[in-house]
C-alpha cells in the first residue's frame, strides 16, 4: 500500500519572471513548491509506468493523477488558478470551473540521438501547462524548450529542422508556465547528466472541469 500525501503539495513563494517570446508568453516561477523536499519524497513513492514512447534511445515513464479520482482534487488548485490568471491577465479562467490534473514524467537518455534530434516536441490539451523541474541539479544546457511551429512530425525531430523559440534552463523547484493551445514544447537534455540519473518533472494541466 502506497501512502501518498497530496497535502505535501502546496505552493511556495513563486518568484516570477515573464518572457514574451515570438510564439507565446512564458512565466518562469522559482521556488514553486513550498516544501520541495517533501514533494520529492512523495514522488519517490509513485509507481511509474512506461509510456507508449518508451524506447532504448529515451526511457520514458509517467504517473498521473486526475480529478476524476474522488478526493484527489489538488489542494493548491484555487491558488494556482488565481496565480495563472494574474500572470497572464486571464479573467476567463476565474469565471469557469477549472481542474488541475497532476502528472509526473521520468526520462533517462539511452543513446546519442538526443545530440542530433529533439525528443518529442508535442502539444498539450487544455488551457495552461505548468512544468516543474524536480531534480536537485541541472547543467546549464538542460531544461525545457518551446519550439517555433513546425510541420514535421515524429517522436524525434532533427535539431537542424526545428527552431527553438525559448529555452528555459532547468533549476530545482522552478516551474515553466505557458498557455497550452498551439504551443509546441518538450524536454531539453544536452548534457550527459541524465544517462544514469532520471530526469523528473511534475506537469500540471489546467483544464475545464467536466
Ligand atoms: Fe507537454
Amino acid at each position: 500500500m502506497i501512502e501518498f500525501h497530496l497535502d505535501a503539495f502546496t505552493l511556495g513563494e513563486c518568484r516570477e519572471q515573464i518572457h514574451k517570446t515570438p510564439v507565446t508568453t512564458v512565466a518562469v516561477l522559482d521556488d514553486f513548491w513550498n516544501d520541495f523536499e517533501a514533494v520529492q519524497e512523495q514522488v519517490e513513492k509513485l509507481p511509474f509506468c512506461k509510456t507508449a514512447f518508451h524506447t532504448e534511445d529515451m526511457e520514458d515513464y509517467r504517473f498521473g493523477f486526475v480529478k476524476t479520482i474522488a478526493g484527489h482534487d489538488m489542494p493548491f488548485r484555487n491558488e494556482l488558478v488565481n496565480k495563472i490568471s494574474t500572470l497572464f491577465s486571464d479573467d476567463d479562467i476565474l469565471k469557469q470551473s477549472m481542474k488541475i490534473d497532476l502528472a509526473f514524467n521520468i526520462n533517462s537518455v539511452g543513446s546519442d540521438r538526443i545530440k542530433s534530434d529533439f525528443y518529442n516536441p508535442h502539444l498539450d490539451a487544455g488551457f495552461y501547462t505548468v512544468v516543474v523541474f524536480m531534480n536537485n541539479e541541472y547543467d546549464d544546457s538542460d531544461g525545457f524548450n518551446i519550439y517555433r511551429p513546425s510541420r514535421l512530425r515524429g517522436l524525434w525531430r532533427s535539431r537542424d529542422q526545428v527552431r527553438v523559440d525559448t529555452f528555459v534552463r532547468g533549476k530545482p523547484n522552478r516551474a515553466v508556465v505557458f498557455p497550452a493551445p498551439g504551443v509546441l514544447h518538450g524536454l531539453e537534455i544536452r548534457s550527459d547528466n541524465f544517462r544514469e540519473e532520471y530526469r523528473c518533472t511534475s506537469a500540471l494541466f489546467l483544464n475545464h472541469n467536466v
